[in-house]
């Protein structure tokens, strides 16, 4: 399965409309059903703009709610938060270096701001360099697709000088170059005023999440056809919102009667107008339902950035380690590496640190007010251990074990059972019918390692 990333910067209030729905999240919802997908709410890039506490934090909160609300089922998606993964900003710091200057200052972003006439004093570092923590966001997790809308194609490309000139400085093939994915012009949505793009600086919108009267207002605000006085005039379809929102949300059946009815004038505006507020309704109720759903439970939200946040610094820690290597940060005295908290994957390293012996069996007995337990008296040559195991609901019993070499885990931390400490554990396969099957060590000397 190809990999898409994708970042969402809480800089607006954090609500969504239908041209941010049928602009970015329903492409992302589609593209989630053939594509492992990361999505994350980019809080760290809303700095730049956004330095007040409470503004911050609940455009932050909003935008997670809706996004999570509008994408529903998670299936293939990684959804997170950036300042959850603080690898993000490390990695910023090391490709920062091999940033050329130049690169950043042809950014629009910055250039723009300096073209509006703002003084350099009064640009902050942030926003400046607002292309290499986008560059990081995108490299750590080595997608094969950065969908994004026009405007961000010039910091995808960006990414991709910083991955060559990552490479190429260090000879290693570390970066893998990400290639922009931008969605054609029709998919921009044009606002209810017919006249610009649906965006919510201009106030052109229909929310999605809004109260049902705000929204019932917005629908009948929409732009239909001024040459129509009475709903019995002929009517337009060309450059009539309405209707060009009902393309995506109506049923294809009725919207074609409804044109139909509409340019021979046996229909109001009103009607047609019903009928869009009603589709609108109808596509987001499972996600207005959901929004409520996570608004009044806050954990079920924390569980769901846990997980992402967790699978998302799997992958993105161990490029990182990648790339602390290839710059020689990691070192004959190093003593850190990123824990992997989701990964069922372990390094060699971590391996090594189970350290496996035989022992053998000096005594073993039943323990007396327990239906399970076995006390396994072990000797590993250098040392004798109390060693419990529980397995005689599977019936065996201690006769079984007495005399005999077997495998053990040495280095647990110790654990109480029934009041007494268990050294080590015995280990077992599984057989098929999920009984425990207790691997015999008789031909290996007593206390050799295992590795
Ligand atoms: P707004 O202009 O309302 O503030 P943003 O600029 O925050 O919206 O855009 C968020 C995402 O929604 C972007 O991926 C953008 O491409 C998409 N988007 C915004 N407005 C529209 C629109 N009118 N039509 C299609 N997509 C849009
Ligand atoms: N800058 C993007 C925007 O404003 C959001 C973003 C941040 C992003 N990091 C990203 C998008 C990485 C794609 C990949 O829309």
């Amino acid at each position: 399965m190809k990999r898409i990333l994708s970042g969402i910067t809480p800089s607006g209030d954090g609500t969504l409309h239908i041209g941010n729905y049928l602009g970015a999240v329903k492409q992302f919802i589609d593209m989630a059903q053939s594509h492992e997908c990361f999505l994350f709410v980019a809080d760290l890039h809303a700095l730049t703009t956004i330095q007040n506490k409470e503004t911050l934090k609940k455009n932050t909160e909003t935008l997670i709610l809706q996004e999570l609300a509008l994408l529903g089922d998670l299936k293939n998606i990684t959804f997170f938060r950036q300042s959850d993964v603080p690898v993000h900003t490390e990695c910023q710091s090391i490709i920062n270096n091999v940033t050329p200057l130049g690169l950043i200052k042809r950014a629009h972003a910055y250039k723009d701001k300096l073209q509006k006439d703002v003084m350099e004093d009064d640009i902050n570092m942030g926003l400046f360099s607002y292309p290499v923590l986008m560059a990081a966001d995108i490299l750590l997790y080595k997608p094969d697709f950065v969908p994004v809308g026009k405007d961000q194609k010039q910091h995808v490309e960006i990414a991709r000088d910083i991955a060559e000139k990552f490479n190429k400085t260090y000879k290693v093939n570390t970066c893998k170059l990400p290639d922009p994915m931008i969605s054609d012009d029709t998919a921009v949505i044009v606002g209810t005023d017919g006249q610009r793009k649906m965006s919510k600086s201009i106030g052109n919108i229909i929310s999605i999440f809004e109260p049902v009267e705000v929204i019932r207002k917005q629908v009948n605000g929409c732009y239909t056809d001024p040459t129509r006085i009475h709903a019995t005039d002929v009517g337009h379809i060309e450059g009539n919102t309405v209707f060009s929102y009902l393309e995506f949300f109506g049923e294809k059946g009725r919207v074609d009667e409804l044109k139909t009815l509409y340019v021979l004038g046996h229909v109001s505006d009103t009607e047609v107008k019903e009928y869009l507020f009603e589709c609108i309704m109808e596509t987001f109720k499972e996600a207005r339902v959901r929004y409520e759903e996570m608004k009044n439970n806050p954990k079920l939200v924390q569980d769901i950035l846990e997980q992402g946040a967790a699978r998302a610094a799997s992958i993105s820690q161990s490029t990182l380690e990648e790339m602390r290597k290839a710059i020689g940060i990691t070192n004959a005295y190093s003593f850190f590496t990123y824990p992997r908290p989701s990964s069922s994957k372990v390094t060699i390293e971590d391996f090594a640190k189970i350290e496996m012996k035989v022992g053998r069996v000096e005594k073993a007995e039943h323990v007396e007010k327990s239906e399970k337990l076995i006390r396994l008296t072990v000797n590993f040559g250098d040392g004798i251990r109390t060693i419990f195991t529980g397995v005689r609901q599977h019936g065996y019993t201690a006769d079984d074990f007495s005399g005999k070499q077997f495998f053990f885990v040495h280095n647990l931390e110790p654990r109480k059972m029934m009041g007494e400490e268990s050294q080590g554990m015995i280990m077992a396969a599984d057989a098929v019918d999920g009984k425990p099957l207790f691997i015999p060590a008789d031909a290996f000397p007593l206390g050799s390692t295992i590795r």
